[in-house]
């Protein structure tokens, strides 16, 4: 018998590629964080929280989104912040997923790299032992701030490497091209970290090639501006380069205006290696299932190519060769 949609969704085997968990906060653990440190909200509610997430562009976003975090304090708060993201990815069949974190928005603020980590890890060991999911750290750099606050960053997380797998670059795109990172990428790769990016959200498809260039990534976050030069699609689809596309952001912030203009099937049809994720679920109303319904339906993606992204998802992840070979057997095997 046919099953409907969203059942066979969430059936699927997926890896999650690209979510900050800053942006996993959900309103009421922002309050309770709050509460409990004694800081104050420029919000009366939860409610007030959730109707001030009206976004045009990035940058509106970033400016909530590192208010927010402000009530992470002490290692158990990163814990608990963790912990219920896996636990709300697990019920979306999510299996796997590599989860970046922003050092600097905490630094800033004095609390230590450690406290950050450690926290963190502790929920990715409490949600390996309720759920069986797997995860790993990807440490981003703040690409507004400079390349040595980026070194400074990384030499304050060597304490803890092997606690992260890889680096990854994110926060306000246009003006701060892939470039600015240049060194501070060659030395990540250096001491063996995997790489990727943030390019072709907002910006243009020169920072795309620019990230491949210089900063030889691996998967390209986000990426689907790069739609409007052929000869890099073209590049990308030969190389195989994984995309980790999130569609409700890109919507909520107005890269493309409804769910049903979004180019995530047209760069398929290109050959692409597409993944699908959900960058801040808890700013962008929704988690993976969220994600793959929208696209599923604003699309009208067939069975196949639902389960061609969930197997890419697992292509284009950090995890060793015969975990992968498992999923994808797991997932081939998995009926419409
Ligand atoms: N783009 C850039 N920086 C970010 C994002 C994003 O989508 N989410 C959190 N930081
Ligand atoms: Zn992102």
């Amino acid at each position: 018998m046919a099953t409907d949609i969203a059942d066979y969704i969430r059936r699927l085997p997926k890896a999650e590629l690209h979510i900050h968990i800053e942006g996993s906060l959900e309103p009421e653990l922002m309050f309770s964080l709050a509460a409990k440190h004694g800081i104050k909200l420029p919000y009366a509610d939860v409610e007030a929280v959730r109707r001030a997430y009206e976004f045009h562009n990035l940058q509106e976003f970033l400016d909530i989104y590192y208010a927010g975090a402000a009530v992470l304090v002490e290692r158990s708060d990163f814990r608990d912040l963790m912990f219920a993201y896996l636990k709300r990815a697990h019920a979306d069949g999510v299996v796997h997923s590599e989860i970046f974190f922003d050092p600097q928005t905490h630094t800033a603020r004095g609390i230590s790299t450690g406290t950050v980590i450690q926290g963190l890890t502790d929920g990715m060991a409490e949600g390996k032992r309720a759920f069986g999911i797997t995860s790993e750290l990807i440490l981003c750099f703040l690409r507004h701030l400079s390349e040595e606050e980026a070194f400074k960053t990384l030499e304050l997380a060597m304490p803890y490497r092997r606690l992260f797998i890889g680096v990854g670059l994110d926060s306000s795109e246009v003006g701060h091209p892939p470039a600015k990172f240049e060194r501070v990428f060659a030395r990540a790769r250096e001491l063996g970290l995997r790489v990727v990016a943030h390019a072709g959200e907002e910006g243009p498809p020169a920072y795309v090639t620019e990230a491949l260039d210089l900063l030889k990534t691996e998967r390209i976050d986000h990426g689907v501006r790069s739609e409007a030069d052929p000869a890099l699609c073209k590049r990308l689809a030969k190389m195989q380069m994984p995309l980790t596309v999130c569609p409700l952001s890109n919507v909520k912030l107005a890269v493309f205006k409804k769910a049903s203009d979004h180019n995530l099937k047209r760069l398929m049809d290109l050959g692409l290696m597409v993944t699908v994720n959900s960058d801040d679920p808890a700013y962008f109303g929704g988690y993976m299932q969220d994600n793959f319904m929208a696209m599923a339906e604003g699309l009208k993606l067939t069975s196949a190519e639902l389960k061609t992204l969930a197997a890419n998802s697992i292509t284009a992840s950090f995890l060793p060769e015969p975990a992968k070979k498992q999923w994808l057997a797991r997932i081939e095997g998995v009926a419409a």
